[in-house]
C-alpha cells in the first residue's frame, strides 16, 4: 500500500481565531474519521504554531513550520532556528517553498544549511522542488529538477531520508488554478523517484513524492489517486476547513 499524507501550508494567512477553528474542526474531524496510516500536517505561520499545537496536542495531526533558519543561534534578527520550532512542539518543516525561492533568493547552499539544521534538530521535512512554466513548456522540468536535487540533497546524510518527504510543485500551479496533466504528474513523479534511487542507498525505503500546486476537493480525487503520488501540500483549499477535510475523505476513500 502506498504512504498519503495531506498536508495544509496556510502561508501567511490566519489570526489567532482563525487558526483555533481550522485546527478545532480539523480535531474533531479526526476523532470522528479514521484516518488509518494518512499522515496529516498543518503549518500555520510561526505566531500561531503554539495554538494550533495546544488543540490538536492529543490527535494524530502534525503542526510543523513553514520554514527554518540555516543558522544554529545568535546574531540573525528576524529568523527562527530549528531547534526553536522542534522546542515549541512541531514535527516537521517545509524547505525550498517556491515562494522562498522567488521571493526570498532562496537557493543552492541556503537550502543545503537549512535541511542540515532542520534534521539535526530532529524535524521531518517536506523538500519542495518545481518547474517554472517556461521550463514546462521547453520540456525542461526533470532537468530543472534534477538539478535541484543533485545540488541541494546532494550531501544529505542518509540516516535522514527516512524523515525526508518531497513536495512537487510547478511553480506556474500554484495559487493559479491551473494543474499539470494527471500523466504529467505520473511521469514527473516516476521521474523524482529514480533519480532519488539512483543517487542515494535506499535500501528499501521509498521517500514520499507528494504533489502540490491548485490541489483542491474537485481535483483530489484525479490527483491523489496517481499511484506514485503519495499526498498532496495544499495551500488555498486548506484555508477552507470544508474543503480541506474534503480532501482528506478523498484520501481515506483512496486509501481504504
Ligand atoms: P496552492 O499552494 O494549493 O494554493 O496552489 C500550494 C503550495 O504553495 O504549497
Amino acid at each position: 500500500m502506498k504512504n498519503m499524507m495531506i498536508a495544509a501550508n496556510w502561508k501567511m494567512n490566519t489570526n489567532l481565531e482563525q487558526t483555533e477553528n481550522l485546527a478545532t474542526v480539523l480535531k474533531r474531524f479526526v476523532e470522528k474519521n479514521d484516518i488509518g496510516e494518512i499522515g496529516i500536517s498543518i503549518f500555520p505561520p510561526f505566531t500561531n504554531i503554539s495554538k494550533a499545537i495546544e488543540i490538536l496536542k492529543d490527535t494524530k495531526v502534525r503542526v510543523g513550520a513553514q520554514n527554518c533558519s540555516g543558522e544554529e543561534n545568535g546574531a540573525f534578527t528576524g529568523e527562527v532556528s530549528a531547534a526553536m520550532i522542534k522546542d515549541l512542539g512541531c514535527n516537521n518543516v517545509i524547505i525550498g517553498h517556491s515562494e522562498r525561492r522567488t521571493q526570498f533568493g532562496e537557493k543552492g547552499e541556503v537550502i543545503q544549511k537549512k535541511l542540515h539544521r532542520a534534521f539535526d534538530s530532529g524535524l521531518d521535512v517536506i523538500y519542495c522542488i518545481g518547474e517554472s512554466l517556461e521550463m514546462r513548456i521547453s520540456d525542461r522540468t526533470n532537468e530543472i529538477l534534477s538539478k535541484l536535487i543533485k545540488t541541494e540533497l546532494h550531501n544529505l546524510d542518509s540516516q535522514y531520508l527516512k524523515n525526508l518527504t518531497i513536495a512537487y510543485e510547478p511553480v506556474w500551479a500554484i495559487g493559479s488554478g491551473l494543474t499539470p496533466l494527471p500523466n504529467q504528474i505520473a511521469e514527473t513523479h516516476v521521474f523524482i523517484k529514480n533519480l532519488m534511487s539512483d543517487l542515494f542507498q535506499l535500501n528499501g525505503l521509498s521517500v514520499p513524492v507528494l504533489y502540490g500546486g491548485s490541489l483542491n476537493s474537485k481535483n483530489a480525487q484525479e490527483i491523489l489517486s496517481i499511484d506514485e503520488v503519495n499526498g498532496g501540500l495544499i495551500g488555498g483549499a486548506s484555508l477552507s476547513a470544508e474543503s480541506f477535510t474534503s480532501i482528506i475523505e478523498t484520501a481515506i476513500d483512496i486509501m481504504g
